[in-house]
This record gives structure tokens, C-alpha cells and sequence, in this order.
């Protein structure tokens, strides 16, 4: 039996990395994906990869920071899977910067993609996943349990997203739900490749962290049994790059 056999997953930024790693892990177990991302190339590959479009491999098109998109594309995705048992927020924004000089515009660029998206988007979808009793994941990251320089802003947006995963987890394990978030160090793919370029740093991929054993561990925490709750996961590179 696999072990997400008929179940409806929502995945955000499935276009890429981790994201299309989990839509990809999650329909090899068997669950029925809704890939979303915003760009229209990278998410169609990430359909085609994962065999759709068909029944089971479908997508929507959406920025998540635009209400009017994220109400559509709940539409669209309830109406397709029938039913969602898991939403997984993937998609994020880095923007790299000291306080003293990255634009405030900047910061509040990252909020919108990486906190106020996943909330927004949560409580769109939370009556459909009362009724599933389902489970919500939040790809947060290292950087959003500890800031360096020039992490700030986006630092602050993945550690608010940390409070948001855990007053949720508060308020709706009474109903069945379970929240995980988990905190992946540097991660190959296209965003660690634009952070090498920014730090000035030789960019090697299989160095880091891959998003296939992200995508791994978090469906083995989503999979345990309904008696246990994984609620934090740490998950680094072995080589660490300092
Ligand atoms: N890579 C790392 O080292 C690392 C480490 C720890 C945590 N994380 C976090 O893990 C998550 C996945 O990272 P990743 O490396 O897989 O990144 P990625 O390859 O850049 O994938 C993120 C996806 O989200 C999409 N996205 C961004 N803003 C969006 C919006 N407003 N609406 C819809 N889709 C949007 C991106 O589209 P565009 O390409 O068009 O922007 C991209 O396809 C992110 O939340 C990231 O912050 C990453």
C-alpha cells in the first residue's frame, strides 16, 4: 500500500527544488498533487516530470501574493483533487542584504512571499483540511531559527513563519491537523545557486544538501502514524560551508 494512496496534496512552489521534489515524492506514494507555482515553463516541466498532466499530476498557475490568484487557484485545486489532505508551502523568496542598506521594499518583497503567502493560503484551505483532518507542512528554513549578516530581513520573514506554524499547530491539533515545519540548511537548486553568486562563492551542487532528502525526510514525519506529530525537523548538509 503506498502511503499517500488517494490522498490530495497542494504544493507551492512546485516549479522547483523542493517543492517539485515533494510533488514528485508524494505522487510516487501515491497522493493526487496540485502543483502551484508562478512561472508557467518551470511548473509545466515539473507536471511533465511527474508524468501529467493527468487525473492525478495537475497544476495551477498563481502568484501567492496575490489574493485574488490564491482564492482562484483554491477553487481550481479543491475542485480537481475532490478532497486535501496535505498543503505544503514550498515556494520562497531570498533577498540578500545588510539592515543599513537593503531597501525596505525588500523586506516587505520577502514577507509577502514567505510569511504572509503561507498564512493567507493556510486560511483558505483550512476548512477543506478540517474536513480531511489533514496536515500542513512549512518549508521554513535554518536561517529562520538563527540570523547572520545580511540575512535579516529574510531571516525575520522564515522565523515568523515559524510562529505561525506553531500558534496553528495550536489551534487546530484538537481537530485532527498536524503541522511540521521543517529548517533546511543550503539546499541545492536555483536559489542557493543565486546566494553562491551573491556571497561570491564557487556554487558546487553536490556539496549541499539535496532536495530529494528533504522532500524524503518530510514524507517519512508526514507518513508516521496518526498517534505521533513531528513537529520541528533540522536537516543540514554534512559538509558544512561555515
Ligand atoms: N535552497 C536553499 O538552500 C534553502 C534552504 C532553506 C530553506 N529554503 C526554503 O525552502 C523553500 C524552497 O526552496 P528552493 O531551494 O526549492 O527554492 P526554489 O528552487 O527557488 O523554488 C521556489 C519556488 O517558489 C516559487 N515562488 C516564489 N515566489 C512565488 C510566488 N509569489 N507565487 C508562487 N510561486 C512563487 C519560485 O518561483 P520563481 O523562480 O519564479 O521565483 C520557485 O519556483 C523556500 O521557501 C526557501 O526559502 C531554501
Amino acid at each position: 500500500m503506498k502511503r499517500f494512496a488517494d490522498q490530495g496534496a497542494v504544493i507551492t512552489g512546485a516549479g522547483s527544488g523542493m517543492g517539485r521534489s515533494l510533488a514528485a515524492g508524494l505522487a510516487a506514494e501515491g497522493a493526487r498533487v496540485c502543483l502551484v507555482d508562478r512561472d508557467e515553463k518551470s511548473l509545466a516541466e515539473s507536471v511533465r516530470l511527474l508524468g501529467g498532466p493527468s487525473p492525478s499530476v495537475g497544476s495551477v498557475l498563481c502568484d501567492l501574493t496575490v489574493d485574488a490568484e490564491v482564492s482562484r487557484m483554491v477553487q481550481e485545486a479543491v475542485r480537481t483533487l475532490q478532497r486535501v489532505d496535505l498543503l505544503a508551502h514550498s515556494a520562497g523568496a531570498f533577498r540578500m542584504g545588510a539592515i543599513e542598506s537593503l531597501p525596505v521594499a525588500e523586506l516587505d518583497f520577502q514577507y509577502r512571499v514567505n510569511t504572509r503567502a503561507p498564512y493567507a493560503l493556510t486560511q483558505t484551505l483550512l476548512p477543506e483540511l478540517r474536513k480531511s483532518r489533514g496536515q500542513v507542512l512549512f518549508v521554513n528554513s535554518s536561517a529562520g531559527l538563527a540570523a547572520g549578516a545580511k540575512w535579516g530581513a529574510y531571516s525575520a520573514t522564515k522565523a515568523a513563519l515559524k510562529m505561525l506554524a506553531d500558534s496553528l499547530r495550536a489551534e487546530v491539533n484538537a481537530d485532527g491537523i498536524r503541522v511540521l515545519s521543517i529548517f533546511p540548511g543550503r539546499t541545492a537548486g536555483p536559489m542557493q545557486e543565486q546566494i553562491h553568486r551573491l556571497e561570491n562563492r564557487p556554487y558546487h551542487a553536490d556539496r549541499l544538501l539535496q532536495p530529494d532528502s528533504v522532500a524524503a525526510m518530510a514524507l517519512d514525519a508526514l507518513a508516521l502514524p496518526r498517534t505521533a506529530e513531528v513537529t520541528d525537523v533540522s536537516i543540514r548538509p554534512m559538509m558544512k560551508s561555515g
